[in-house]
């Protein structure tokens, strides 16, 4: 029995590995290496292709006796998705159908995938549960949207049973501090501003102060990437033992500002951090909290790393030990 994880090597992809591995699970990973990282993978048998190739995948899945995947494998950058569209459209939608129907000609019926608060845009409702308005305001949301509604009708077709995971904002790194987040190029707030305090930046720009949040700034929900990596495994285990498709908000339910943020980064840092006013980045909403009740409830998940402090603690230690990610250090 095996698990396969497409998109392995990326961020939360590889925290995932790290954790079926704990567990003496066979980790099958299929990565393009457009984005990840081979280094990135503390173990697991590496195939390095495209979902979209056809004959790859299905080597793969011959090769293999896979019970279930779990499903990374995407672009997922907002403001490149306002821009490319297309390239999103392909490598995300597509992509996902190439695997559902690979999976479904080999017999393999469970999936947990890998989808985003982005997928309900300007939230209604705060905290967002999972049975609030889907309407994403970028490209990207609207693929993973469309992603998670093609698992809908592979289950009435053919049964393939799938667990949508929806992260609000992963952060942090493992804490034996052999992997962590690098993005290139890098676009999430916390790495950037660790980017600043490693003297690698002037400054954080601050995309707006004019937003309807306590301080002005956008308010997030962040979570620890090993506490996602977790929510994954006790995912696939509920997938096995029979449960029927389901959606899941991931993340801590407390919202911080991006000033907030910034302030713990300089308390963690010791570092000044200098800020910089920008005018607002377009798609970003101004609250996205997540009530994580039914994961809570139905998955069992319990994240034990939600404190934001630990959470910046933990990126600091990766960023610190690895100013250049995965490059070999100068
Ligand atoms: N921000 C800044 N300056 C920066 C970078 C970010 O002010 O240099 C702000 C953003 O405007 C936003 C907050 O910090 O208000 C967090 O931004 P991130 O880019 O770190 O994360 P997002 O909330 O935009 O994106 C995350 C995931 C996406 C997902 C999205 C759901 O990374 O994959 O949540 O809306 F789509």
């Amino acid at each position: 029995m095996a698990i396969l994880v497409t998109g392995g090597a990326g961020y939360i992809g590889s925290h995932t590995i790290a954790a079926l591995q704990e567990r003496g699970e066979e980790v099958i990973v299929v990565d393009n290496l457009q984005q990840g990282h081979k280094e990135a993978l503390l173990g697991g048998k590496l195939y390095v292709g495209d979902l979209r190739d056809e004959d790859f995948l299905d080597e793969v899945f011959k090769e293999n006796d896979i019970d279930a995947v779990i499903h990374f494998a995407a672009n997922s950058l907002v403001g490149e998705s306002m821009k490319s569209p297309g390239k999103y459209y392909h490598n995300n939608v597509y992509g996902t159908l190439c695997l559902l129907e690979k999976m479904n000609e080999h017999g393999t019926r469970k999936i947990v995938f890998s989808s985003t608060a982005a997928t309900y845009g300007e939230p209604e409702n705060v905290p967002i549960d999972e049975y609030d308005r889907t309407l994403p305001t970028n490209t990207y949301g609207e693929t993973k949207l469309a992603m998670e509604k093609m698992m809908k009708w592979y289950d009435t077709a053919h049964n393939i049973k799938s667990i949508s995971l929806r992260y609000f904002n992963a952060a942090g790194a493992h804490e034996s501090g052999q992997i962590g987040e690098d993005h290139h190029p890098e676009t999430h707030l916390i790495p950037i501003v660790l980017e600043v305090a490693l003297g690698k930046r002037p400054h954080i720009s601050v995309f707006g102060d004019d937003y309807k949040t306590p301080d002005g700034t956008c308010v997030r929900d962040y979570v620890h990437v090993s506490d996602l990596a977790d929510a994954h495994v006790l995912a696939v285990d509920k997938l096995l033992s029979g449960a029927e498709s389901a959606i899941y908000n991931l993340g801590n339910g407390t919202g911080f500002s991006v000033k907030e943020v910034i302030d713990i980064a300089r308390s963690v840092t010791v570092k000044e951090i200098k800020a910089v006013i920008e005018p607002r980045r377009e798609g970003d909403p101004a609250t996205l909290v997540a009530s994580s009740e039914r994961a809570r409830n139905e998955l069992g998940w319990n994240p034990r790393r939600s404190r934001l402090e630990d959470i910046i603690k933990s990126a600091w230690r990766w960023h610190e030990a690895n100013p250049n990610g995965y490059k070999k250090n100068d």
